[in-house]
C-alpha cells in the first residue's frame, strides 16, 4: 500500500490502474479510522480491483466555532488499519495543497442541506460536498462508500452526483455499532467515562422508536416526542433536533408510512451526536 501526499501521485497511479483495465473504489475519510471506517473499506475492496482511501480532515466543512483543530488525528493507526483491511493507497494531503492560495469555487447545494444537520451548521454541507468533488475529480472511482451514519451526508452526496453528472456509483453502507449501541464515531474519543455511558441513549430511543412505528404508531409527532422523552430522562443529554423525513427528499412528514429518515442529533456534554435510523 501506497501513502501520497499530492494530487499527481494519485492520478499517477490510478492512471496506471485504467491502463491495466482495472476498477477503483474510494472512500473519502477524516481519518481516525474505526471499524465504521473498516467496514467501508472492507466492501470496497471486495467490489474494487483498486481501493483509494482519503484521509483528509477537512477545513472548510467545520463551522467557525466547532473543532477542526481539535478533531483527533492518527496517522501511524489510520495506515496499519487501510494496509489490514487491503487498501491500494492512501491520498493525505496537506490543507494548502487542497485549498491553494486563493481557492475560491465551493459546490453548494439548496433544499435538502437546509435541514436537519444543516440548521445547526449552516456552512457544512458546502464544505462537505466541495471536498468530495474534488476528490471525485481526483481519483474518479467507479464507486465511492460513505456510512449510513451521515444519512443527511449520504443523501447530500447521491443528489450532487445526480445534479453535477459524476459518472459514479454511490454506495452506502450500514451504520456499525458498539456493542451497547453507540453507533461509532471518531468524535466518540471526546466523551468521558460519564458521557460515554450517558450517549447510549441515542441507540435507545431510536430503538424505542423504531419499536413504536412497529406497532403500528402512524403519527410522526408521536413518535418523536416517545425518543424526545427518553433523551430527555439523560441528565447529561441534549436535544439539537429529532425529526422524521421523507428518505428521497428530506421533507418532515406528518406520517411515518413510506421510506423515512429518523435522524437524531443531541448534545451529550459538549460532544454532539448524530444517530437515525431508515425505514423499510
Ligand atoms: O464523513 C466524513 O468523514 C467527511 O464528511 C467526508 C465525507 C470524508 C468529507 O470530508
Amino acid at each position: 500500500m501506497k501513502i501520497v501526499e499530492t494530487v499527481s501521485e494519485v492520478r499517477q497511479c490510478v492512471k496506471q490502474w485504467r491502463k491495466e483495465g482495472l476498477t477503483v473504489g474510494l472512500v473519502p475519510t477524516m481519518g481516525y479510522l474505526h471499524e465504521g471506517h473498516k467496514s467501508l473499506i472492507d466492501r470496497a475492496v471486495s467490489e474494487n480491483d483498486r481501493v483509494v482511501v482519503s484521509v483528509f480532515v477537512n477545513p472548510t466543512q467545520f463551522g467557525p466555532n466547532e473543532d477542526f483543530e481539535s478533531y483527533p488525528r492518527d496517522m501511524d493507526k489510520d495506515s496499519a488499519l487501510c494496509e489490514d483491511a487491503g487498501a491500494s493507497l492512501i491520498f493525505h494531503p496537506q490543507p494548502e495543497k487542497m485549498y491553494l492560495d486563493g481557492y475560491s469555487t465551493f459546490v453548494d447545494m439548496d433544499t435538502i442541506t437546509k435541514g436537519l444537520c444543516g440548521k445547526t451548521r449552516p456552512t457544512h454541507f458546502r464544505g462537505v460536498c466541495t471536498v468530495v468533488s474534488k476528490l471525485f475529480n481526483i481519483v474518479a472511482p467507479d464507486r465511492a462508500y460513505f456510512g449510513q451514519k451521515d444519512a443527511q451526508q449520504l443523501a447530500v452526496i447521491k443528489h450532487m452526483v445526480r445534479d453535477l453528472n459524476f459518472d459514479i456509483d454511490i454506495v452506502g453502507c450500514p451504520i456499525i455499532r458498539e456493542e451497547d449501541g453507540l453507533a461509532k464515531s471518531s468524535r466518540n474519543t471526546y466523551l468521558n467515562e460519564a458521557e460515554r455511558k450517558a450517549a447510549t441513549v441515542l441507540s435507545r430511543a431510536l430503538s424505542e422508536g423504531k419499536k413504536f412505528m412497529a406497532d403500528g404508531e402512524k403519527k410522526s409527532s408521536d413518535v418523536k416526542k416517545i425518543i424526545c422523552d427518553i433523551i430527555s430522562s439523560e441528565p447529561l443529554a441534549k436535544i439539537d433536533y429529532v425529526e422524521i423525513v421523507d428518505w428521497n427528499n428530506l421533507e418532515p412528514v406528518e406520517d411515518t408510512e413510506g421510506q423515512v429518515l429518523c435522524a437524531i442529533a443531541v448534545y451529550i456534554g459538549k460532544t454532539r451526536l448524530i444517530d437515525n435510523f431508515v425505514t423499510l
